[in-house]
C-alpha cells in the first residue's frame, strides 16, 4: 500500500510576507524527490508547511499513508508525526546537553513510537554503529557528521513512512556528504520509505533522486521527471553547474 505526498497550489509565508506562491510538488510511493533551490527560496518553509509548523494561506497538502489519504492542513505537528511523516530538520536541532541515547528516545516521544522504542533503537544502532559506540556521549560534543547521523536516526525513531530531510549536507566535508547520501538511499530501500529532500548539492542529490523540482523565489521554476531532465535544465545549469 502506498505512501505518497501531494502538495497542490500552496501559498504560505510569515505574517504579511509571502514566501511560497502556488507551489505544487509530489512524491510518489517509494520515490526520492529532491527540492533544489538556493538560499532563501523557500525549501525550509515548504518542509514546515508539510509538518504543520507553518499553515499555508491556500492550497492543499495530502499524504497517503498505507493507502489511506490524510489532509495534513490543520493537523498539529504531533498528529503528522503520528501518521508516519518525520522531518530531519535543517541544522539538526539536537538537544546538545542530552546524550545520543536520550536524543534518540525523544525521537520516539509519541505513544505509537514508544511501544517500539527498543526495536527502533536497535535498528538505529545497527545502521549507525558509531552512534552505538557513543550512546552516552553528549550530542553537542559530537562532530558535525556524527550529529547529522544522529538527526537522521532520531527521525527514524518515529517509524516514518515518509521521510523529509532538510539539507543533510550542510556543514559536512565532501566525503561525509557522499556517505550521508548513501545512507539515506540505504535506509530508503531497507524501510521502503518515500523521501523528500531539500538539497543544494546537486551532484550528490542527483545520485539518489528519481526526480526533482527547482524552487526560485518561492515558486516551482522547473519540475523534472528525471534527474537527466534536471541536469539538462537551464535553471539547474545556471544555478548549480555554473554553465551559461
Ligand atoms: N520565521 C520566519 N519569519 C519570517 N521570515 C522567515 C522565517 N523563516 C524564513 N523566513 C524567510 O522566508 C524566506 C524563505 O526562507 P526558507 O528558510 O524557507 O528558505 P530556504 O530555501 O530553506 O533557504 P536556505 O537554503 O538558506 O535554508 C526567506 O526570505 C526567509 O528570510
Ligand atoms: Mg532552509
Amino acid at each position: 500500500m502506498g505512501n505518497s505526498l501531494s502538495i497542490e497550489n500552496v501559498s504560505a509565508g510569515y505574517g504579511s510576507v509571502t514566501v511560497l506562491s502556488d507551489v505544487s510538488v509530489h512524491a510518489g510511493d517509494g520515490e526520492t524527490v529532491v527540492l533544489l533551490g538556493t538560499n532563501g527560496n523557500g525549501k525550509t518553509t515548504l518542509m514546515r508547511c508539510i509538518t504543520g509548523q507553518v499553515v499555508p494561506s491556500r492550497g492543499t497538502i495530502v499524504a497517503e499513508i498505507d493507502g489511506e489519504r490524510h489532509n495534513l492542513i490543520g493537523l498539529s505537528t504531533e498528529e503528522i508525526v503520528d501518521l508516519g511523516i518525520s522531518l530531519v530538520p535543517e541544522g539538526r536541532r539536537l538537544f546538545p546537553r542530552l546524550t545520543v541515547e536520550e536524543n534518540l528516545t525523544l525521537g520516539a516521544y509519541r505513544q505509537s513510537a514508544r511501544e517500539r522504542i527498543a526495536a527502533s533503537m536497535d535498528f538505529c544502532f545497527e545502521v549507525f554503529p558509531r552512534l552505538k559506540e557513543r550512546r552516552t556521549q553528549l550530542a553537542g560534543s559530537m562532530s558535525g557528521g556524527e550529529q547529522q547521523m544522529l538527526a537522521l536516526a532520531r527521525a527514524l525513531m518515529a517509524s516514518p513512512k515518509i521521510l523529509l530531510i532538510d539539507e543533510p549536507s550542510v556543514g559536512l566535508a565532501p566525503i561525509l556528504v557522499a556517505r550521508m547520501i548513501d545512507k539515506i538511499a540505504e535506509l530508503k530501500t531497507a524501510l521502503g520509505l518515500t523521501v523528500m529532500m531539500a538539497e543544494q548539492n546537486f551532484e550528490q542529490a542527483a545520485r539518489i533522486a528519481n526526480r526533482g523540482y527547482v524552487l526560485v523565489h518561492g515558486q516551482v521554476a522547473f519540475a523534472a521527471d528525471s534527474v537527466d531532465d534536471l541536469r539538462n535544465s537551464d535553471v539547474v545549469r545556471r544555478l548549480y553547474l555554473g554553465v551559461g
